[in-house]
């Protein structure tokens, strides 16, 4: 795992921007791997910003992203499809067919995660996979005790992960309890990876991430098991694990 230290968030931003856009240079047709959340907000918006000023092309890529929350209309500011919409799809090229979200709204969610991870075969894997992490090292909605080898799937939402996203909507009741996840082995199966962590409040996961043993009780140290993973983090999210 190589860790790249920057001072701060905007900087995390432009190094992971930097790579994605290193990466769509040298193959047009990316299939790119989205991750929602605060943490890659900043790195959106310097995708927008060079495809404004330097006219970098996304007209051949596909994006999958990782998650969606279940039973949020597309509608509603905090459903993943309207953030991703606005945070990014609306202000590139990116033909939005080729943007890919599981749905949350369909009426069977198994069917619906048997086909997003149809969808990922078909095109061919993802080339490159942009993630956070949680306070308790889950990735997409992969919390603690899921299982190394899963696909796609439903899953119920940790009170942690319940309480972190609350802050985007009015109350926590209105958090959801259900997502559907790209899983932890369809995360694996991406040919590189890049996690973002900005932030004292991600310290000490990325303390646990960083001192390389791997559980499932702490979904992102499987990513330890990976050949091609890029850490970049901030100061204080390395503050405690000599990274910095
Ligand atoms: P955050 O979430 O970017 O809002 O901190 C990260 C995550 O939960 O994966």
């Amino acid at each position: 795992m190589r860790v790249i230290s920057v001072k701060d968030p905007q900087e995390m931003s432009e190094q992971a921007a930097r790579l994605i856009m290193d990466r769509l240079r040298q193959k047009p047709k990316l299939v790119l791997g989205l991750a929602t959340g605060g943490t890659p907000e900043g790195t959106y918006q310097k995708l927008i910003e060079n495809h404004r000023t330097e006219g970098m092309s996304y007209r051949q890529v596909t994006t999958f992203n990782l998650d969606e929350y279940v039973g949020i209309p597309k509608m509603h500011p905090n459903n993943y499809f309207y953030y991703m919409k606005h945070r990014l799809f609306d202000h590139i090229d990116l033909p939005p067919e080729k943007a890919y979200l599981p749905n949350g709204e369909a009426e069977d969610l198994q069917t619906e995660c048997a086909r997003y991870e149809h969808l990922l075969k078909k095109a061919g894997g993802i080339d490159v996979q942009l993630l956070g992490i949680g306070v308790n090292g889950h990735i997409g909605f992969n919390e603690p005790g899921t299982s190394f080898e899963s696909l796609t799937h439903v899953v119920e939402l940790d009170e942690s992960t319940r309480k972190a996203n609350a802050r985007f909507f009015s109350s926590i009741e209105e958090v959801p309890h259900q997502a559907i996840t790209m899983g932890i082995q369809t995360i694996m199966c991406a040919r590189e990876i890049v996690l973002l962590a900005a932030g004292e409040a991600k310290a000490e996961a990325m303390t646990r991430l960083l001192s390389g043993s791997v559980t499932e009780q702490f979904p992102a140290s499987v990513l330890n098991h990976h050949p091609h993973v890029t850490v970049i983090a901030d100061e204080a999210a390395l503050k405690r694990t000599g990274n910095r």
